[in-house]
């Protein structure tokens, strides 16, 4: 079953991501050698708290922190520990609240310090794949018109991408359907409509996109222990178009000309 969001609703909707990504915004401040994925958490934590919100990851399928933090070879729902960033380390911040009875949910892959080229080049290539995908999230398109412009921008440039792990739909709760997968054919899967919200999340991989859930049921790796990189924003389809809700602007915003 596919919700459908009034006008209203995304405009709840709207609020909760700002928040993810003011949250972010206010991470891209922290990340630097030395810091703990443990103290971003609290960071984080205390930050969402402190503008009338819940983190929206805390307790969800009993998951213990409120953000996922990806470190290099990890993917995603990386749990935050006393690992220390430390340069040259790529990090993925995965941010969820739940305002007003709705989800909003975003990551992005920062940088800590110099990072090698190929590693940035990853990580741009994902964050455009991210672009392209959300060019397709507009009425009338499906599905896979997504994944497949995600995927064959990211293969062709000789990266791959993960499969077992898609994108979703979002609303009062976290993940709703439709999945939304990162690979797939134009014209198949569901039907999209105005009134649709979706995360889309590339999550891509230098080597090859076999992936290993370590033994605390979350943290999923590369196979090969080569990075990965990880973009999301949720998504409204609204009067036909893809209107972004999430933001990376606060992000940016701090990184300046450091951004990628
Ligand atoms: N953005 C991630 C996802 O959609 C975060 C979920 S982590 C969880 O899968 F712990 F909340 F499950
Ligand atoms: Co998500």
């Amino acid at each position: 079953m596919i919700y459908l969001k009034t006008d209203e609703e995304i405009e709840l909707m709207r609020e909760s991501n700002l928040l993810v990504g003011m949250t972010l915004g206010e991470m891209a401040k922290w990340v630097a050698p030395g810091i703990t994925t443990l103290k971003l958490d609290k960071i984080a934590e205390e930050f969402i708290r402190d503008h009338g919100a819940e983190p929206g990851f805390l307790g969800y399928a009993g998951y213990p922190n409120s953000l996922c933090i990806s470190v290099n070879e990890v993917i995603v729902h990386g749990i935050p520990n006393s690992y220390a960033l430390r340069e040259g380390d790529i990090v993925s911040i995965d941010c969820g609240v739940v305002k007003n009875g709705f989800n909003g949910d975003s990551a992005y892959t920062f940088c800590v310090g110099e990072v090698a080229p190929e590693v940035k080049q990853l990580l741009k290539t994902t964050k455009e794949s991210l672009y392209l995908g959300i060019e397709h999230a507009v009425e009338g398109k499906r599905i896979g018109d997504i994944g497949h412009a995600i995927q064959t921008y990211c293969e062709a440039r000789g990266y791959s991408v993960v499969r077992e792990l898609c994108g979703h739909g979002v609303g009062k709760k976290l993940h709703e359907e439709p999945n939304v997968p990162n690979y797939g054919r134009p014209g198949t899967g569901p039907l999209l409509k105005n009134g649709m919200c979706i995360a889309i999340e590339p999550m891509i991989n230098l080597g090859a996109r076999n992936i290993v859930i370590e033994r605390d049921g979350w943290t999923t790796r590369t196979r090969d222990r080569k990075p990965a990189a990880h973009f999301e924003h949720t998504v409204a389809i609204k009067g036909g178009k893809a209107d972004i809700l999430s933001s990376f602007e606060y992000i940016e915003q701090v990184l300046g000309d450091k951004s990628i």
